[in-house]
């Protein structure tokens, strides 16, 4: 990336975005702040032009080669209110790194982490008012880049469009914690081992959503998506990656391909070995799940994700049956493991792992 300098265009008072007063009501995905960063990339130039402007709508051409072939990287992370009323970001280099390698699989030229950091702690210090301040809520932030190429013909871009939009959303529990109901899908898969899987990219959401429309007819909150080969093995559940507490042992399954390597994931399991648990990345199928849980091995499920942190599951359907795990009700690794989470991403409990960092 040349090292040009960042422009910064403010919104003006008239064109400001109106802002959500009643925090209660943010949801999820529905607000946009008053700004976004972009980057422009080019053969000649490579990644140029970083600026902030205020958030606009772009004009496209109906041929740009993302509206084609899906050739798109996202990400997805947040930055949080701290108890002190201080902002800070959770991993987000972690989130930017994983977006290169996700970039290197769509075949998008890779951004400069650095750049691109500073960047977005100058949009989240701009936009500090969108922050929002009541417990549980963050700033969530889509780091995005498009293929822009006008042109008909499955080969990759050479334009590119990156961009950064944010935006207030609310508690994922504001009533508490509810263990979801899952329904394991044996028509549809999510993704294969040499696919795009471990990609965070739009195609992967657009194979999950029928299946995840089958689920949600049948009452169900989530699909458990099995691998795309035997369709015997536990993948993901609906956009999480999924644990499992069977006996004294967590298990969630290795990173094979076709399975997105949350951020999530990998702090419960860095948090699982500080506490000394035994701790295994193994494939569990379908089957040893159902046996697990009917024979009482199976203590806990729970899924792992930016959105939810921690979501735990207390039942599961297969095969046309509904199966429970333990008593159906939260877990307490589960709960511990979201208030240790949530408790370090506010400031209220000390983080031993230098996973914060403050933007403001
Ligand atoms: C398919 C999929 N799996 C897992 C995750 C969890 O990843 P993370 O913990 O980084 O949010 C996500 C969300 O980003 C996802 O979309």
């Amino acid at each position: 990336m040349s090292e040009e300098r960042l422009r910064i265009r403010k919104v003006s008072r008239e064109k400001a975005r109106k802002r959500p007063r009643d925090e209660s009501k943010l949801g999820f995905g529905q607000f946009f702040s008053d700004h976004m960063f972009l980057l422009d990339y080019s053969t000649e130039k490579g990644w140029h032009r970083p600026r902030i402007e205020p958030y606009h709508t772009f004009s496209l051409s109906p041929a740009a080669m993302v509206l084609h072939y899906g050739q798109e990287v996202f990400e997805g992370l947040k930055a949080y209110r701290g108890e002190n009323g201080a902002i800070y970001l959770f991993r987000a280099r972690d989130n930017l790194a994983r977006f290169n390698r996700s970039s290197k699989r769509l075949c998008v030229p890779e951004i400069g982490v650095d750049r691109v950091y500073d960047g977005l702690k100058k949009l989240i210090a701009l936009d500090q008012k969108w922050v929002p301040r009541s417990p549980g809520t963050s700033l969530y932030i889509r780091p995005t880049v498009i293929a822009t190429d006008p042109f008909l013909g499955v080969r990759a871009s050479s334009t590119y469009l990156f961009y950064i939009i944010t935006g207030p959303v609310g508690a994922y529990y504001p009533e508490g914690f509810n263990p979801v109901s899952i329904y394991v899908t044996d028509k549809y898969v999510r993704a294969v081992r040499g696919g795009i899987g471990e990609a965070k990219t739009s195609g992967n959401y657009a194979a999950s959503l029928m299946g995840q429309v089958e689920a949600k007819s049948l009452g169900y909150t989530q699909v458990l998506w099995l691998d795309g080969i035997e369709r015997k093995w536990i993948e993901e559940v609906g956009t999480m990656n999924i644990f499992f507490l069977v006996d004294d042992e967590v298990i969630t399954p290795p990173l094979t391909g076709s399975i997105l390597p949350g951020i999530t994931r990998d702090s419960v399991l860095r948090i699982c070995r500080t506490w000394g648990m035994k701790v295994s990345e193994k494939p569990i199928s379908i089957d040893e799940l159902i046996a697990g849980i009917q024979a009482g091995r199976v203590k806990e499920v729970f899924g792992t994700g930016t959105a939810a942190v921690i979501s735990p599951v207390g039942i599961i359907h297969s095969k046309g049956k509904n199966h429970q795990v333990a008593d159906g009700k939260t877990g307490k690794l589960s709960q511990k493991l979201f208030d240790y989470l949530t408790g370090i991403q506010v400031g209220r409990v000390k983080d031993p792992f230098g996973w914060m960092d403050r933007v403001i």
